[in-house]
């Protein structure tokens, strides 16, 4: 578990270099001191309940996840192997696939089949394995369509020159959350001239945009450079410090040992064990399922440029998109991750 006085990382910034040590205290030190490490467990005050959400397509069972609490205000890491399911269990959870069966909770109330937007107005948002980063609009534009997910409003109505109060409001977030992740100084560039992993600083920063409770980051380090990885790991912390709510899908255990407070295993759509990283890195079924192929990665291994071409095809199917198209269907469409 991560404790409450362990010593932090120097920051990244944008750029790689080095800017200062904060230190980020642990709302939930001990929090899961009394929780069983087994799956399905009870938390003492889960934020998000689920029960039976299932997905297949064709004949493959892709997510049957029969029980899930997890704990507010705590990091919960979900791992497991390729094709586990924990893109798709995310894709459930948020609105952006429809379950077979599904009752999902969030703070009690019933959040099934909710549209994403919306479930982004009850503060709860997600990010993207492949970003979702649009690469001909600047990055303070991206940072503006984070904002329009909490309306419902089209992405292409907010960004006419008519200067309205919520529009300077939006404007001056979006700044704020730019200086926060060091990423001020690109604020006028076109987004496909970033690097990989400063796009997925502006996503985990445009996903901000909506001040979240429950933020959800489908493999928020992949393809990023170490530095950079600080970084996000920093402003991971510093979102629990500030008592929200994260779920994280993560492949590097390092990683989920630095920053979890909790572990979620996944191995063919079901949860196979859950419990501190300790618990976790020492379970003999998630070294059997998952350990065994994928201990020794190094974010280094990562081949970046293949990311990178990844995350280009994807902005030419978003780019394609027509005026007038629903950011959320923009992403929905191109979320296919198989
Ligand atoms: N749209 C789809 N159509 C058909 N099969 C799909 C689709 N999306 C996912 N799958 C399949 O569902 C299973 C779970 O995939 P998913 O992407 O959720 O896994 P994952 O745990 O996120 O894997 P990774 O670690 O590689 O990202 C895989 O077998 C995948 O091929
Ligand atoms: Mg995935």
């Amino acid at each position: 578990m991560t404790d409450e006085n362990s010593p932090e990382t120097a920051l990244g910034n944008s750029d790689g270099s080095e800017t200062s040590v904060r230190p980020y205290p642990n709302p939930v030190a001990g929090v899961f001191d009394d929780v069983s490490p087994v799956p399905g467990s009870s938390k003492p005050d889960p934020i998000l309940v689920t029960n039976l959400v299932t997905k297949t397509f064709g004949g493959l069972v892709a997510v049957d996840v029969e029980h899930l609490e997890i704990q507010r205000g705590a990091i919960t890491a979900l791992i497991g192997p390729n094709g586990a399911g924990k893109t798709t269990f995310f894709n459930l959870l948020t609105g952006f696939d429809k379950p077979n069966t599904s009752d999902v909770r969030l703070d009690g109330e019933d959040i099934s089949g909710v549209a994403s937007y919306r479930l982004a107005q009850r503060g709860m948002v997600r990010t993207f394995q492949l970003t979702k980063v649009l690469s001909r609009m600047t990055v303070i534009e991206n940072m503006k369509l984070g904002a329009t997910q909490q309306t419902g409003e089209s992405f292409w109505k907010s960004m006419l020159p008519i200067w309205k109060p919520q529009e300077r409001e939006i404007e001056e977030r979006a700044d704020e959350l730019l200086d926060r992740f060091n990423l001020t100084h690109m604020r006028d560039e076109f987004a496909g001239t970033l690097s990989g992993g400063q796009r997925k600083l502006v996503e985990m920063a445009r996903a901000l945009m909506t001040d979240p409770w429950l933020v959800m980051l489908d493999e928020p380090m992949a393809g990023v450079n170490p530095a950079l990885t600080q970084s996000l790991l920093g402003h991971v912390k510093g979102l629990r410090a500030e008592g929200r709510t994260v779920i994280f899908v993560e492949h590097d255990m390092d990683v989920v040992h630095d920053i979890s407070d909790w572990v979620v295993v996944m191995s063919e759509g079901m949860i196979i064990a859950e419990g501190t990283p300790d618990d976790i890195a020492a379970d003999p079924q998630v070294i059997d399922a998952y350990l065994g192929s994928h201990h020794d990665t190094d974010m280094s291994d990562l081949d970046v440029t293949e990311i990178d071409h990844e995350v280009e095809d994807e902005f030419e199917v978003a780019d394609k998109h027509p005026p007038g198209a629903h950011p959320s269907e923009i992403e929905a469409e191109g979320d296919v991750e198989a």
